[in-house]
């Protein structure tokens, strides 16, 4: 591209800084960040969310009329013409300005996003302008990075990426935490003759539900092409309003025919890894970013609260070391004789709890944690039941700072053992029984997982709270914008 070819095209402050060619001229749109005018010449910062760096226009004295510099403040939206020039700033070029165009102007008086330091609660009520801040533009083209990433993997592995429902009418975890779907009057439902809603005269002809996992329709994906990936929104009702969980999450759910749960574990590993290395490899300027924001938020905490490792120090540990594989027994062990005092008491049959994750993976192994042949009971119905009788087999991943970021398992292909335990756990065999025929025709064993996708990106990111990673957040009582 030759010098003037930037007029004939749009182009934005990434490509600009990137290729800073003097004396070029340019045409430069985005948001005012800042503007500092003296004497002679004024100081306009200038992002369009390319990139973190903002490009600074330099404007001197008679360039730009009065009246026009005097419209501009942080927030507005400006078409600055210019030649590229030389700086003595953080970046080597800047736009020697001779026009501005304001295309929108931001009350100062109204406009909520100053320059300085908003909290994090603050920046959530005002998740429509949070975008054009660093933080949250670095955490956007984070996830967008990471979403792409996904993908990549899958299709360089000879994945397919299958669309699964979003409207069902199972609960593939069994654990009744759903938004109901429906069409029906919700004051005066048609009712059937023992009073009870009339279902059958809803839209589908019966009860519906977002879905809380692609998993089911994905085990039918695995069982007919070998290696399927489902990447799509997550709905669960379930009232934890904690900085991990969301109402609405994307979740990663590959699916894979003849994998064990050995295979399983050595997938998710590799998949994590290799993610958390893209991230590393392109989008080291927002990671540089954040990784200071980290640091700084790390030096408010208390001594024995902060994290050992910066944020990129943690993220090059978990690509460069083996994850700590255990089963669920062992972890209890450990968990016992530990001398710190859990709020939680721990015992050989019970769930754990996040502060026990965390303890292995942060305290103990000190690495991410792969556990396993989790006891019967306490998981889902559709996984592998072992010999002993007692355990399945199930794998959690646990994360430093995160607790559990995937979930998955060998799956049962026996048509008995899976029809008797989803009995047991009261799951009506009408709702899943094509899911069950699978175990009649060609069943095989097969293994896969679900990776929340924001517990990743909150790890990458190094943020603290799931809403923040999400730009527009579902939670209790939550639903805005
Ligand atoms: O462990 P979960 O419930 O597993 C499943 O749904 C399986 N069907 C997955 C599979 O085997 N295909 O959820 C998987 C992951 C969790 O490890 C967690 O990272 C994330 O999904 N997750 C949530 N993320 C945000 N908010 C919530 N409410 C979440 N619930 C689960
Ligand atoms: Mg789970």
């Amino acid at each position: 591209m030759n010098i003037n070819t930037y007029l004939m095209s749009k182009v934005y402050i990434k490509q600009i800084l990137e290729e800073a060619r003097l004396d070029s001229e340019v045409v430069v749109r985005g948001w005012v960040r800042t503007k500092r005018q003296s004497k002679n010449v004024t100081f306009i910062n200038i992002n369009d969310g390319t990139t973190i760096h903002n490009i600074q226009a330099v404007v001197e004295a008679d360039a730009v009329s009065e009246d026009i510099l005097a419209r501009i403040h942080t927030g507005a939206c400006l078409e600055v013409y210019g030649k590229l020039i030389a700086s003595m700033g953080n970046q080597k070029v800047e736009v020697q300005v001779s026009k501005i165009v304001v295309l929108g102007e931001a009350d100062p008086e109204k406009y909520p996003i100053q320059p300085k330091k908003h909290s994090f609660e603050f920046l959530r009520e005002k998740a429509h302008l949070r975008p054009r801040t660093n933080t949250f533009g670095a955490i956007f083209r984070i996830r967008h990075a990471l979403a792409f990433a996904i993908h990549k993997y899958f299709n360089d592995h000879g994945f397919f990426y299958l669309h699964t429902p979003i409207i069902t009418g199972s609960d593939a975890e069994g654990a009744g935490e759903m938004f109901r779907v429906t069409t029906l009057d919700p004051v005066h439902p048609p009712k059937t003759e023992d009073g009870k809603v009339d279902y059958t005269q809803d839209f589908f002809g019966k009860e519906t539900n977002l879905t809380v996992s692609g998993q089911l329709e994905g085990e039918l994906g695995a069982m007919a092409l070998s290696k399927i990936y489902t990447f799509g929104p997550t709905f669960r009702a379930e009232n934890s309003n904690t900085s991990r969980h969301l109402a609405e999450f994307w979740m990663i759910e590959p699916e894979v025919a003849f994998n064990d749960l050995q295979d399983n574990m050595d997938l998710a590993e590799d998949f994590l890894q290799y993610l958390v290395k893209y991230a590393l490899d392109n989008c080291a300027d927002d990671l540089q970013f954040l990784d200071a924001r980290f640091a700084e938020e790390e030096k408010q905490k208390p001594t024995q609260e902060r994290s050992e490792l910066g944020l990129l120090d943690k993220l090059k540990f978990v690509v460069e070391n083996n994850f700590e594989r255990l089963t669920y027994t062992a972890a209890v062990d450990i968990l016992k004789n530990a001398k710190k005092k859990f709020q939680y008491p721990v015992d050989w049959g019970t769930d754990l709890q996040s502060e026990h994750e965390r303890y292995l993976v942060e305290k103990h192994f000190k690495k991410p944690v792969i556990l396993t042949d989790y006891p019967a009971h306490i998981k889902a119905f559709y996984m592998k039941q072992s010999e002993d009788g007692k355990t399945v087999r199930a794998m959690d991943v646990l994360f430093p700072g995160i607790g559990e970021i995937i979930g998955g398992s060998q799956r049962e292909d026996d048509y008995e053992k899976l029809k008797n335990r989803a009995l047991e756990v009261g799951i009506p065999e009408e709702s899943i029984w094509w899911y069950l025929e699978t175990r009649q025709f060609g069943s095989c064993p097969h293994a896969g997982f679900g990776l929340g996708f924001e517990r990743l990106v909150l790890f990458v990111t190094g943020m603290g709270n799931i809403r923040d990673v999400i730009p527009f957040p579902r939670t209790p009582k939550n639903a805005e914008f």
